[in-house]
Parts: structure tokens; C-alpha cells; sequence
């Protein structure tokens, strides 16, 4: 198990997530913890994300950025055992009051506190989002590492159509927006084959277009 990497020695940027995402948790799960009843394409590729997990039967879904829990219990709903990691204690304190049922763990997905192969599966719904470019390949490595062969990882982002990452004017904190086609290979180089993707264009109230990779972590021989 890796040593949960404590706020002191957080790099910055994980810091001023964190507490941007703390002092707007009661909004954000006012105004987005329901969101899935109008995202059909999202519910639908999350019902094939938990099929394909239960089908591997490989362990666990952790939801890593999870928000108030909302996906969370989603995919527990569906039938997955789901926890809830996040960098913001007030957002796991809400989960964990909308959802005592469930596990939410304070975590960030830079170090996570998880043994190496133990996951059948990895939510990260626009949490990779706040992630610095240049550490992004990093993220994917740790996913790789905690992820049984096989296992799943559903990534959901804006898109943007740059080859390079851009940053934008998220209402939280410092965010970027990647072509699909430049996370795709990143998640490559990261030892992931790419299962789907999902594009669509924004419903009301969003400004970009919204995208999901749903890829696999390589069999072992
Ligand atoms: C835009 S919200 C998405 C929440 C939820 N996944 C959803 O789809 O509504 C981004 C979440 O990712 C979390 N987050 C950002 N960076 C993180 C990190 N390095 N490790 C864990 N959680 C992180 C934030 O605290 C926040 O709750």
C-alpha cells in the first residue's frame, strides 16, 4: 500500500483544488447532484461500463474525484460495489451524508492509497480535468498501477479540438480542456487499448462538447 500523501506535502496545485472544491461543495451538489436524469448518453455508457466490470468480475469501482457521490451511488445502484475517493474533505463529508450506505475516502488520484491490481474498474468523471498537463501521464500510470488486468477505466472530459491541451475559464478553479484523440494516446503510452469513446455536443447550459474514453487495461499473457 502507498503512504496517502498528506495536505503538507501536496504540490500547490492540489491544494488550491481542494480548497476551491471545498468552499463550493453545498452548490455543486445542489446544482449537479442530480445531473445524471438529464444525461441519458452518460447513464447509458455508464450501465455498459458496470456490465463490462461485473462481466471481468475482477474487484472494486473506485470513483476517483467523486464529487457529492452522486455517480457514485449510480453505479452502486447498478449493481457495482463503488467507493468515492476526492481531495476535498467537504465533498466526501457530503457524500458520505447523502450516501452512509457507501465509502468515501479524502484521496488524491496523484497517490492513491490502493494496493497495485486491486480494481475491476476506475470512474473519473471531470476530475482529470484540474490536472496539470505534464502530470497527466503520471495519473494514468497510477490508475494503470491500481487496476487488475482487464480492469476498466471510463474518463469523462470536455473536448476541445486542439492538439494540445487548453486551458479555460472553469467557475471552480483552473481547468483544461483535450482533444480526445490526445488523451486517447496518452492513455496508450500508459498501457490502456481503447474499448469506446462518446462525443456529443453540449445540452443547455453547457458551453463545450463533452467527451468519454472507455479503455482497458492490458491482459497479462
Ligand atoms: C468537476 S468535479 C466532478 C465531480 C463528479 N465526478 C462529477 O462528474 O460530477 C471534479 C472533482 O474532482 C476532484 N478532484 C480534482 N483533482 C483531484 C485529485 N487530484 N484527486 C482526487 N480528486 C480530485 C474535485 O475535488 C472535485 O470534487
Amino acid at each position: 500500500m502507498r503512504t496517502r500523501v498528506s495536505a503538507v506535502t501536496e504540490p500547490s496545485v492540489l491544494n488550491d483544488t481542494k480548497t476551491a472544491y471545498d468552499s463550493v461543495a453545498t452548490l455543486y451538489a445542489e446544482l449537479f447532484g442530480d445531473v445524471l436524469k438529464i444525461k441519458p448518453m452518460e447513464r447509458a455508457l455508464l450501465a455498459v461500463f458496470a456490465e463490462l466490470v461485473q462481466a471481468h468480475g475482477a474487484g472494486p469501482v473506485a470513483d476517483i474525484g467523486c464529487g457529492p457521490g452522486h455517480v457514485t451511488a449510480h453505479m452502486h445502484a447498478l449493481g457495482s460495489v463503488t467507493f468515492g475517493i476526492d481531495l476535498s474533505s467537504e465533498m466526501i463529508s457530503l457524500a458520505r451524508h447523502a450516501h452512509p450506505g457507501l465509502r468515501f475516502d479524502e484521496g488524491s488520484m496523484t497517490a492513491l492509497d490502493i494496493a497495485d491490481g486491486v480494481l475491476g474498474g476506475i470512474l473519473a468523471l471531470y476530475s482529470v480535468i484540474h490536472t496539470p498537463p505534464a502530470q497527466v501521464p503520471a495519473v494514468f500510470t497510477e490508475f494503470e498501477r491500481v487496476l487488475a488486468p482487464g480492469g476498466h477505466l471510463l474518463l469523462g472530459f470536455f473536448a476541445g479540438d486542439d492538439a494540445l491541451p487548453q486551458e479555460f475559464d472553469h467557475k471552480v478553479t483552473l481547468a483544461y480542456r483535450w482533444s480526445p484523440d490526445s488523451l486517447a494516446n496518452l492513455l496508450r503510452q500508459a498501457g490502456f487499448v481503447e474499448v469506446a469513446r462518446l462525443l456529443r455536443e453540449p445540452q443547455e447550459g453547457e458551453r463545450f462538447q463533452q467527451a468519454h474514453l472507455l479503455v482497458r487495461k492490458h491482459q497479462e499473457p
